[in-house]
């Protein structure tokens, strides 16, 4: 068997602690590989001006293959001062080090999979018509554009002189004529074909691989005609040559509020960037929230695997840490399904779905606590007892 190396980027704050707990269960699972660390985040931004190195960059084009932990990122004015003095005024500016690395290896396939264990506490329960209560088991896998959309960053305040007469050419800008550019701020939607065609198939061919029934394409085509209509029509071309599977259509607004009535009723699903962004917190929401969100960043050549959680720097210095490791735990399942190892992805989460249903490790997340330090004292598990359970179990 070829040793798979991956590139670990802890990041930032919780990143640092949650990572290496997802590569003990790799180890414990008999995931054979190698791991190389990957410097990424605030640090670099300090000492380097640059969040996200040239070396961590050659290091994925190498090795093809991520585990990320999480970054922090900090307002204009913030990344300016805390940069180091000698490199204040030499022309450095602050970029998201994921949404670098997301266009710069074209990762445009975002995969979230909110996927509930019986016995959370946080899952989403509702009353039933005559009394008492259910919980519908939900298994959501949102498919999210990721490099293209309103989050482009084609955007302006102030738009130069060229870019409003291109506007002006448009029947609609009307009511924006009277507006000078200094009042206006526009950010673009822009959706190509081709990269709509990949994530629509992407979609349909997980959803025949893991078995599920149906394909929701998530859009606002009756208002977004342009957009959402281009996007809408690709997912239907492709939904023809998955005769076996239904294809469904819902808008955004509308999904949020079925979500909460039917989230069984959901499968895979699929949207372009933004809208992935609300329907995959949205239904992450129903299944545990930040403990328990995992994604996968997907290119045709590099692929990165993250919880959807920031770096939660307010939980950075406790000792021993008090967050809740599965969901970057999970980020590595998606990562052992990536890479073919779908067994040891099976057994993995298997092992988290007894800790869950048993009930007696829970982080304080899991047990609606406040975090900080006085989590333990009412019950909560710290991460490594966490990842401990989850070990023993394997
Ligand atoms: P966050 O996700 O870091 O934390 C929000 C809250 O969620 C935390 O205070 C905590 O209560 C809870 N939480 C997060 N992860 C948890 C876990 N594993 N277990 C239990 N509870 C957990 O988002 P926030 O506070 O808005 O941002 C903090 C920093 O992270 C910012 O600098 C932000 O830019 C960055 N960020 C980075 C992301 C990434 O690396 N992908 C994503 C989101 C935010
Ligand atoms: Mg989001």
């Amino acid at each position: 068997m070829v040793q798979r190396t991956i590139v670990t980027m802890p990041g930032d704050g919780i990143g640092k602690v949650v990572l290496p707990e997802s590569v003990r269960v790799l180890k414990a699972v008999g995931f054979e590989a190698e791991y190389v660390h990957g410097d990424i985040g605030w640090d670099f931004w300090i000492s380097e001006g640059n969040a996200l190195p040239p070396r961590t960059i050659e290091l994925l084009e190498k090795h093809k293959i991520g585990l990320f932990g999480a970054i922090t990122s900090k307002s204009k004015d913030k990344a300016e001062a805390e940069l180091s003095p000698g490199l204040k005024g030499k022309g450095h500016t602050y970029y998201s080090p994921i949404v670098t690395m997301r266009q710069h290896f074209n990762l445009d396939i975002c995969v979230r999979p909110c996927i509930s264990f019986p016995g959370n506490p946080l899952n989403f329960v509702r009353q039933k018509p005559g009394g008492g209560y259910e919980e519908p088991k939900v298994n959501a896998v949102i498919f999210r554009q990721n490099t293209e959309g309103l989050y482009a960053g084609v955007e302006w305040t102030n738009p130069p002189e060229n870019v409003r007469k291109a506007f002006e050419s448009h029947k609609k800008w009307g009511t924006f004529k009277k507006v000078s550019a200094a009042e206006l701020a526009v950010s673009l939607r822009v959706i190509s074909r081709q990269a709509s065609r990949r994530i629509c198939k992407a979609a349909f061919e997980y959803a025949r691989k893991f078995g599920y029934k149906s394909v929701t394409i998530c859009e606002k085509p009756n208002v977004l005609r342009e957009t959402s209509g281009l996007f809408t029509a690709e997912a239907k071309a492709v939904a023809k040559d998955y005769p076996g599977l239904a294809c469904r259509e819902t808008n955004i607004d509308a999904q949020m509020m079925w979500l909460t009535k039917n989230p069984e009723d959901y499968g895979v699903i699929v949207c372009s960037n933004m809208f992935g962004d609300i329907a995959s917190d949205a239904f992450a929401g129903l299944v545990g929230g930040l403990g328990f969100a995992c994604s996968a960043n997907i290119g045709e050549e590099v692929a990165v695997f993250e919880p959807t959680h920031g770096s939660a720097p307010k939980y950075e210095k406790l000792d021993p840490p008090i967050v809740n490791p599965i969901a970057m735990i999970l980020s590595a399942c998606m990562m052992l399904d990536h890479l073919g190892e779908t067994g040891k992805a099976g057994r993995i989460r298997d092992a988290i779905a007894r800790v869950v249903a048993e009930g007696r490790v829970r982080t304080y997340d899991m047990l609606r606590l406040p975090g900080g330090p006085d989590v333990f004292k009412n019950g909560a598990a710290n991460t490594k007892q966490m990842t401990d359970a989850i070990v023993a179990k394997l």
